[in-house]
């Protein structure tokens, strides 16, 4: 698998990646088997087809990226951006066990600059987002769906999984806010009102689904331009 240093970093963006770094060697056990299931379900409604060009950004460990590449075929190709090199280094690891390095291009750094610079002149069918826009701030969620609409194909797909800003006062759901202003480096998912976001971007939403993790209402939407 080849992986690629990104383009330099902001302030914000270093606490995220020394975050994630340490968090690296934990994530796959502390995320839980429920998102796992998430993921399957986001896989599944974005059809993804064997020639599909796929990017992921946020990559994490990996989970994602090794299951889109049971479905794409020598046509497509498979690109995942982390910020965090540790994160990264666990997907070598799993790419490597399965064989599969050399199927998937790996970039760490901060997806905007990546997507304005290494991958500047690339177009992907689809692009998949999973629990990372809710811990970016707004400008950087505007400047990433930004450089999404000039790098997603016209017939191409965009799928997103977000916690989600509702009005639900579950339990679960009041003490997940709470951690989230206490412990913002540990509990760093902010719920977001992704519909809203999406409209303001002018994206078009084809389908979605809400579905409670354990009381944490989570959209999984998919969309296009
Ligand atoms: C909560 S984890 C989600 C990982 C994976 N998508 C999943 O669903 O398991 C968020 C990931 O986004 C990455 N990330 C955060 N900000 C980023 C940025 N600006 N560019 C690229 N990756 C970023 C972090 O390093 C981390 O691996």
């Amino acid at each position: 698998m080849k992986r690629k240093r990104g383009s330099n970093m902001t302030n914000g963006n270093e606490d995220l990646r020394k975050n994630y770094d340490k968090l690296s060697k934990y994530y796959d056990f502390i995320s839980i088997n429920a998102e796992s299931k998430l993921q399957d379900l986001a896989l599944k409604m974005l059809n993804i087809q064997p020639d599909a060009n796929v990017l992921e950004i946020g990559c994490g460990t990996g989970s994602a990226l090794i299951k889109i590449a049971n479905y794409i075929k020598k046509d497509g190709s498979i690109t995942g951006i982390d910020l965090s090199e540790k994160m990264i280094n666990q997907v070598n690891k799993k790419s490597r066990k399965m064989k599969i390095e050399n199927e998937i291009k790996l970039y760490q750094g901060d997806a905007v600059k990546i997507m304005q610079n290494e991958l500047k002149q690339n177009i992907y069918d689809l692009i998949y987002i999973s629990f990372v826009l809710e811990i970016m701030d707004n400008e950087k969620i505007d400047q990433l769906l930004r450089i999404i609409k000039k790098q997603i194909h016209p017939d191409g797909k965009i799928g997103i999984i977000s916690i989600l800003q509702t009005e639900d006062q579950n339990i679960v759901f009041r003490i997940y806010k709470k951690l989230n202003k206490i412990i913002p480096n540990i509990i760093d998912c902010k719920p977001i009102d992704l519909f809203s976001i999406l409209g303001n971007h002018k994206f078009m939403i084809d389908e979605y689904k809400i579905v409670a993790l354990y009381g944490i209402p989570v959209l999984i939407c998919i969309c296009h331009l």
